[in-house]
């Protein structure tokens, strides 16, 4: 960390701004985490309905409700995502991310409240209101974070958006401990936890700039750009910025705000959002919700004695491999770390599930996990546990933060909210597809359902090397500039990644 708080660019204001922009994002993780040991909510649904109904409640209505309860929150994610466009060319960056904590109340309250009010569905809209605010928290701070980061840093404080949400998601597993926030009666107060960080950054945000591309590009506040830009920066040589930016407001004049019909049909787009595209399914696609949210009965059913515990282990793993990809992301580059993570993770999953072929009789089903029963060997529960752990790590070197900021880099300021609600509306159908799903083909394929993983992720690893350029050290404009020329040069003769990768011939740097 050091590192990047010495850069000489990493002013306090800098700091300051990414800092409670991420506030959100950890709700995002700590919305995702929150959930996973679901014993405190099937107690609660089945007392509730029996004292409704006088009856007890059957196996499969208290699963569906269940599921309904985790698949809702990806659903508000979709709507809120797809709604980012809405709200930051009106309201700018910095407020729209200051009144989406709105939703974060109110949404605390339905889910603290509902066990008060004996009321399951005031713990599903609880759960549908977080999730449309996550959904603009994904396309809001990565947008903010982007727009005011210096070039040579955006692929670092880009990852902070990750880190917050890692860190939100181990919040949510630690505070989940049953002798702290999980127990059966304190649970709504774990629930509810998400109410700090948004009261946090409603006393923060207000201390931060807006977004200096904002002022300029889009409300042509050139004065007000400087002044903020000078802050960011820490210095008064910001001539260099102010020239790209009034270039692109120039362009901008032509291109102007695009809407999402108009994204998806304007041909000099195409090629960016595939990519984005691509790279939000390559990172759902690949399996890792289902670690995510169903990591302690995978540990159960392998036979890890302390469930809970291998769960926080993941956690721990995943924040720290964050930290790894903070780091070398701008030595290395996103496009290298990206094809490491994919195919660290398709190895795994090949592996595991060869493992759970070759080695279980038995019972094997799941996630890297050969699910043996208690008389196998014991050592197979370690296997388990260092296969998921390595699995998020491959996860958070590249394919976790990577997607999530790439898209802002992808896209100048006319076309980016449009395109950053497409892929993060991708995103989270995809999370909810995984959500949704795993359960029911895990019954139906064993072993083989990280098969089905691996195979898509060799089909990403595939995808990104041959069409996703490298776009570390690059500005917006010679980004949206590489993809121009690499349309002209025709879908066909050249990728975009070629493009760039002749663009860095001439950069010492790249
Ligand atoms: C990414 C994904 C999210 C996942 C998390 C795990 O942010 O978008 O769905 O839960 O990584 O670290």
């Amino acid at each position: 960390m050091s590192v990047l708080l010495c850069a000489p660019q990493v002013t306090p204001s800098l700091l300051m701004a990414v800092g409670s922009a991420v506030l959100g994002s950890l709700q995002f993780g700590y919305n995702t985490g929150v959930i996973n040991a679901p014993q405190r909510v099937y107690n609660f649904v089945s007392s509730t309905w029996l004292w409704r109904f006088s009856e007890p409640i059957s196996h499969p209505a208290l699963t569906a409700l269940w599921s309904l309860t985790v698949a809702i929150f990806p659903v508000g994610g979709m709507i809120g995502s797809f709604s980012v466009g809405l709200f930051v060319n009106r309201f700018g960056r910095k407020n729209s991310m200051l009144g989406a904590n709105v939703l974060a109340v109110l949404s605390a309250a339905l889910m603290g409240l509902s066990q008060l009010a004996s009321s399951f569905e005031m713990l599903i809209v609880g759960r549908f209101v977080v999730g449309v605010f996550c959904g603009l928290c994904t396309g809001f701070v990565p947008m903010y974070v982007e727009e005011i980061s210096p070039t040579t840093l955006r692929g670092a404080l880009g990852t902070l958006h990750q880190l917050g949400v890692v860190i939100g998601i181990l919040l949510a597993q630690i505070l989940g401990l049953e002798w702290l926030l999980g127990s059966l009666s304190l649970w709504p107060v774990l629930l509810s936890f998400t109410v700090l960080p948004a009261l946090l950054q409603c006393v923060l945000l207000p201390f931060c700039p807006e977004s200096p591309r904002y002022l300029l590009i889009n409300c042509s506040q050139e004065s007000e750009a400087h002044e903020v830009l000078v802050k960011l920066r820490g210095t008064e040589n910001v001539a260099e910025d102010m020239q790209e930016m009034r270039e692109e407001s120039h362009r901008m004049q032509q291109e102007t705000s695009v809407s999402i019909l108009e994204l998806l049909r304007t041909p000099a787009y195409k090629q960016p959002l595939m990519v984005a595209v691509m790279l939000q399914l390559s990172q759902q696609l690949s399996g890792i919700n289902a670690v995510f949210y169903y990591s302690t009965g995978i540990f159960e059913k392998a036979g890890v004695s302390q469930p809970v515990y291998a769960t926080i282990g993941t956690g721990v793993v995943n924040t720290a491999f964050t930290v790894v990809s903070l780091f070398v992301v701008e030595r290395v580059g996103r496009r290298p770390l990206h094809l490491i993570g994919l195919m660290g993770m398709a190895v795994l999953g090949g592996t595991a599930a060869a493992l759970g072929c070759v080695n279980c009789k038995v019972h094997c089903v799941s996630a890297l996990v050969c699910l043996c029963s208690q008389e196998q060997l014991a050592w197979m529960s370690y296997v388990s546990i260092a296969a998921i752990f390595s699995f998020v790590a491959f996860f958070e070197i590249g394919p976790g933060p990577i997607p999530w900021f790439i898209v802002a880099e992808l896209f100048s300021q006319g076309p980016r909210p449009a395109a950053v609600a497409v892929a993060g509306f991708s995103n989270w159908s995809a999370n909810f597809l995984v959500g949704i799903c795993f359960q029911y083909i895990e019954q139906l394929c064993g072993p083989f359902v990280f098969i089905i993983f691996t195979v898509l992720l060799l089909a990403f690893f595939i995808f990104t090397y041959f069409k996703v350029p490298e776009t570390k050290g690059r500005t917006f404009e010679e980004i949206s500039a590489g993809f121009k020329r690499a349309g002209a040069g025709g879908a066909d003769k050249y990728s975009a990644s070629e493009e760039f990768n002749t663009l860095r011939g001439d950069d010492p740097d790249l």
